[in-house]
């Protein structure tokens, strides 16, 4: 059912410096920074020829990568995207397995402007996962 890896995301402690991070010292090709107030980040794509990563900074008192950062001072890596060609029939398939579904169990609009969903890490060997219909 999952198809590409979309991304993998990172939390960071300093936006600025980890963009500069992987455009200097890793000679990526980087993103400017975006607001996602919606979702509590900011966003700072990198660029691969096979994927993407995105850097992730709170954005808002209520972000939900906030606890994530006080776990991981240095940053960590927090999510892994995958894509999928239909969401609906994806979440079917999924919670008709036993996994569960982060939120109010609807698609919401992701970083890419696309529909996504999370899904619960206990169920998938400590991962959260998004999932995108691509
Ligand atoms: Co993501």
């Amino acid at each position: 059912m999952i198809g590409k890896l979309n991304h993998v995301a990172i939390v960071v402690p300093d936006l600025a410096a980890a963009a500069a991070t992987y455009a200097e010292t890793l000679g990526a090709r980087v993103s400017e920074p975006k607001d996602m107030p919606e979702h509590g980040v900011t966003t700072v794509f990198v660029e691969l020829p096979n994927t993407k990563i995105e850097l992730l900074y709170p954005l808002g008192d209520a972000s939900p990568i906030r606890k994530h950062l006080e776990r991981n001072p240095d940053g960590g890596v927090h999510h892994l995207c995958y894509e999928v060609e239909d969401i609906s029939a994806a979440k079917q398939h999924l919670t008709e397995r036993g996994a569960r579904v982060l939120g109010n169990g609807e698609p919401k609009i992701g970083a890419h402007g696309k529909p996504v969903l999370f899904l619960h890490p206990k169920d998938f060997l400590g991962t959260l996962i998004e999932i995108e219909q691509a």
